[in-house]
């Protein structure tokens, strides 16, 4: 199984990826979190990546794609799900490449629609767990009570200015790559306003019929 997420900044890509990943064994890769990671190893790499995620600007396609291909090769190229990854056209054109030399393709596209305002008042209540990574949002996917609040955290591109600046960017460069999968027979439109629980189902129940198909 090979799941592709896609959708706009605060879509659900990654509540819906870390269900997904419990419930089917699928290793995650977010292009986020593993540049998060090498922000927080203190490289010379991670510092270049800081200086575009903070403003909300993409990092260069060639910094990701290497790092993207080397999660899926580690995840053996057959159970995962992507999530952040293709962001622009040159990315999607890469991945297919990437897939195609080793004779894959996506089993299933799930592209989550949530319009900008609704995005911008999650972003802004989003909060990140310092140690599991896992994350919440004050409302409506609130932390368990017992959790001590200074390990919760906002990320440094919640900020309004970062958020306004990422759904811009999401507006003219990640937008088109939808363009390069609509007409694939595994791609789905997902309405992700709907709660969590049922987006997970329709994201479940897609899973389950290209499963069978494969
Ligand atoms: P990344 O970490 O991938 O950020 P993003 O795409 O902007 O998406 P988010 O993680 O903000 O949102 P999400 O869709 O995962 O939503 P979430 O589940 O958290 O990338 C960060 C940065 O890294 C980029 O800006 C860029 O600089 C760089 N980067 C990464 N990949 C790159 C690439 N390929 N090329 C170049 N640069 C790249 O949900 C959001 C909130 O809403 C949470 O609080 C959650 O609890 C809540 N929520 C989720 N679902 C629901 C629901 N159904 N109802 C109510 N609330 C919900
Ligand atoms: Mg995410």
């Amino acid at each position: 199984m090979r799941v592709l997420l896609f959708g706009p900044p605060g879509a659900g890509k990654g509540t819906q990826a870390s269900l997904l990943v419990k419930k089917y064994q699928l290793a995650h890769i977010s292009t986020g979190n593993i540049l998060r990671e090498v922000i927080a190893s203190g490289s010379d790499m991670g510092a270049i990546a800081k200086s575009y995620i903070d403003h909300g600007k993409l990092v260069p396609d060639a910094m990701i794609r290497t790092l993207t291909e080397e999660a899926i090769e580690q995840a053996g190229y057959n159970r995962f799900i992507l999530d952040g990854y293709p962001r622009t056209v040159e990315q999607a054109q890469w991945l297919k490449l990437f897939l195609d030399n080793h004779e894959i393709d996506l089993s299933v596209i799930v592209s989550l629609k949530v319009p900008d305002e609704v995005i911008v008042s999650r972003l802004s209540k989003r909060r990140l767990h310092k140690i599991t990574k896992e994350n919440y949002h004050l409302e409506f996917n609130p932390p368990p009570q017992d959790i001590d609040p200074d390990l919760l955290t906002q990320r440094p591109d919640d900020r309004a200015e970062a958020i306004r600046k990422r759904l811009a960017i999401y507006h003219k460069k990640t937008k088109p790559v939808e363009d390069f999968y609509t007409d694939h027979p595994n791609y789905l439109r997902i309405d992700g306003t709907k709660s969590l629980e049922e987006v997970q189902e329709a994201i479940g129940a897609h899973m389950m019929s290209e499963a069978e198909a494969e």
